[in-house]
C-alpha cells in the first residue's frame, strides 16, 4: 500500500518553522473527548511518542476527558513524559447540567471547535517556544486541514473505526447525490454503487448521511469527508487485508492511508481485575460452549429485548457470562438471575479481551461497535450483532454479508425466536462451524500485520516518520 510516489508526496509535504532539527518538532494531539475516543488516539501518540523522545507532544482534550486520561502530576504524561496535556474549553454554558444524553453536551462542544483548540494550542506554543509543525488529530476534525495550512504543519487525522466506515462519509456527497436527501420511507432500499458492499441498504447507513443532514454531528462528518483527502496520511484502527476493495477505493481520495491496528495487539493491555473470577469459571467449560453477552460501555438495549434473549439462554440452556449495565434485578424477568445461578454469570463488569480469548466462549452478542469487533476477531469468537446507531449497523453488515464471521438477527431486533435461531445457527450448525474457522484466519491475519515486518507494524513505522520528522 505504500508507494514510492506516496512516500514523495508526503515528503515533500510543507515542514514546519525555518529548521527542521527534530528537537523543534512540536506535535499537537486534538482528541474528541467522548465515547471511545480519546484513549485510542491516546495510547497511539504515546506509542509514536516513546519512540521519538526529542520531539515535544501536547494533548488537547476537555478538563474532564484529561482527567480520566491522565493521572499524572502537573500535566505531564505518566508514562511518556515528552506528552504535556492541556485543557480545552468544552463549550458548556455556565452552570449547565448535563440531562440524561451526552447529546447536548457534544452538541456544545462541536460549536465551541474550533475555537477552543486554537486558544489551547496559543498557549502550548508559547509555553514550549516552539511551533507546530504536526496535527495528530480526531478524524472528526475537518480544521485540522485549515490549521495545518495556515501553520505549515502536516495533518494526521486518526480514523478509530473500520475503513468500511470512513469510505461511507468519504462519499457522502455521492450517496446524496443518488438516493436524495430524505430517507423516506425506502430503508430496504438496497445501495448498490458503493464497491465493496455487497447487500447493503438504506437502513445500514449512520444516521446523518441522508437523514437529519443539518444536525452538528451530520456536519462535521460531512466536512470530515470532504477534508479528508488534504491529509498527509489517515491511519486506521484496523489491518490490511479485510477491506482490500474499500481501500482501493478510498485511496482515490486520501494521499495514503495506514493500517496500524488492531490497537488492542499494539499497545500493551493492562491486565483487568477479574473480581468476579470470569476466567476461572470458563476454565469449567467446554471449548465453544459459553456465550458472552456485551453491548458496550453506553447501551442498554429495551426491556422486551433483554427479555427474550434471557428467555432464550435460559429455554437453550446455553452457559453465558452477561456484561450487564444497570440493575440486573429490575431489567431481567422475574427470577431469571436467581434461575440461572449455575448456569450463567452476570456481572457488572468483565475483562472482556481475556474472556474473548478463552477457548470456551463460542459466541458474542455485541452491539458491534468497532472496538468490539476487534475484541471479537483477535479473541477468534463469531458474532450476533445488535446494532444501535452510528457505524454499529454498517459493521454487522460486514460481519454478515461480506466477512462471514456473524450474523444478525431476523429484523434486526432480539426476540426470542430470532435469538434461538442466531444461537442455534453458530453453537451448533455447519455454517456456524465454518464461521469460527473464518473468524480465526481473521485472527492469524491480524495478528501478522502487527508483527515484526507486519504491515500494520510498517505502516506504524510509516506514521512515526510523519508525525515526527
Ligand atoms: C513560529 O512561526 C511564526 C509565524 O509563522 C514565526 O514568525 C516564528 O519565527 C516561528 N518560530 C519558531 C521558533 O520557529
Ligand atoms: C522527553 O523525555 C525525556 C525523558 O524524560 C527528556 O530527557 C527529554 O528532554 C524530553 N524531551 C522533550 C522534547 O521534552
Ligand atoms: C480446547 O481448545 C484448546 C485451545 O484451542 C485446545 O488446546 C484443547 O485441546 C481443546 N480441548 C478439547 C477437549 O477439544
Ligand atoms: C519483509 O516482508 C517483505 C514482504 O513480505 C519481504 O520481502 C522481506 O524480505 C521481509 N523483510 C524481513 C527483514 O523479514
Amino acid at each position: 500500500m505504500f508507494t514510492l510516489s506516496r512516500l514523495k508526496n508526503w515528503m515533500s509535504a510543507p515542514k514546519g518553522g525555518p529548521n527542521d532539527n527534530n528537537d523543534e518538532k512540536h506535535v499537537a494531539v486534538l482528541a474528541f473527548p467522548f465515547g471511545t475516543h480519546a484513549p485510542p488516539l491516546l495510547s497511539l501518540v504515546r506509542r509514536i511518542a516513546a519512540e521519538a523522545p526529542v520531539v515535544s507532544f501536547s494533548f488537547f482534550s476537555t478538563k474532564k476527558s484529561n482527567e480520566a486520561l491522565f493521572s499524572g502530576s502537573g500535566n505531564q504524561d505518566e508514562f511518556v513524559p515528552n506528552i504535556t496535556y492541556y485543557n480545552v474549553h468544552d463549550g458548556l454554558p455556565e452552570g449547565f447540567v448535563q440531562s440524561g444524553s451526552p447529546a447536548e453536551a457534544i452538541h456544545f462542544f462541536i460549536q465551541a471547535m474550533p475555537e477552543n483548540f486554537k486558544n489551547a494550542m496559543d498557549v502550548a506554543v508559547k509555553e514550549s517556544g516552539k511551533n507546530i509543525t504536526c496535527l495528530v488529530t480526531d478524524a472528526f476534525f475537518w480544521f485540522g486541514a485549515d490549521f495545518a495550512e495556515k501553520m505549515h504543519a502536516k495533518w494526521v487525522p486518526l480514523w478509530t473505526a473500520g475503513a468500511h466506515s470512513l469510505l461511507i462519509h468519504v462519499f457522502t456527497d455521492l450517496i446524496r447525490e443518488k438516493l436524495g436527501d430524505n430517507k423516506g420511507a425506502d430503508n430496504g432500499k438496497s445501495v448498490d454503487f458503493l464497491p465493496g458492499f455487497p447487500e447493503l441498504e438504506v437502513s445500514d447507513l449512520p444516521e446523518g448521511v441522508i437523514d437529519d443532514i443539518n444536525g452538528p454531528f451530520a456536519t462535521m462528518l460531512h466536512k470530515m469527508g470532504q477534508a479528508l483527502s488534504l491529509a498527509t496520511a489517515v491511519p486506521i484502527n484496523s489491518f490490511a487485508s479485510i477491506h482490500t476493495v474499500i481501500e482501493s477505493k478510498l485511496e482515490v481520495k486520501c494521499k495514503l492511508l495506514l493500517n496500524v491496528g488492531p490497537f488492542i495487539l499494539t499497545t500493551p493491555q493492562r491486565m483487568m481485575y477479574d473480581e468476579h473470577s470470569c476466567l476461572a469459571w470458563l476454565n469449567k467449560h467446554e471449548n465453544y460452549s459459553v456465550v458472552y453477552i456485551s453491548f458496550g460501555s453506553s447501551i442498554v438495549p429495551p426491556p422486551h429485548e433483554l427479555a427474550a434473549l434471557a428467555e432464550s439462554l435460559e429455554e437453550g440452556g446455553y452457559p453465558f457470562i452477561w456484561a450487564f449495565r444497570g440493575n440486573p434485578e429490575e431489567k431481567l424477568p422475574n427470577g431469571f438471575a436467581e434461575r440461572t445461578k449455575t448456569l450463567g454469570k452476570i456481572v457488572a463488569w468483565a475483562p472482556q479481551i481475556e474472556i474473548l480469548k478463552h477457548s470456551s466462549v463460542g459466541v458474542c452478542f455485541t452491539h458491534s461497535g468497532w472496538n468490539s469487533v476487534l475484541d471479537c476477531i483477535v479473541g477468534g469468537v463469531p458474532m450476533i450483532s445488535r446494532p444501535f446507531f452510528g457505524d454499529q449497523r454498517l459493521n454487522a453488515r460486514m460481519l454478515e454479508s461480506v466477512w462471514h464471521i456473524g450474523v444478525g438477527l431476523e429484523n434486526g431486533v432480539l426476540t426470542k425466536e430470532s435469538t434461538m435461531k442466531a444461537l442455534e445457527l453458530i453453537m451448533s450448525s455447519e455454517t456456524g462451524k465454518i464461521m469460527r474457522q473464518k473468524v480465526e484466519q481473521f485472527k492469524e491475519a491480524a495478528l501478522q500485520a502487527v508483527e515484526r515486518n507486519g504491515s500494520s507494524a510498517n505502516n506504524f513505522n510509516t506514521l512515526i516518520e510523519i508525525v515526527t520528522s
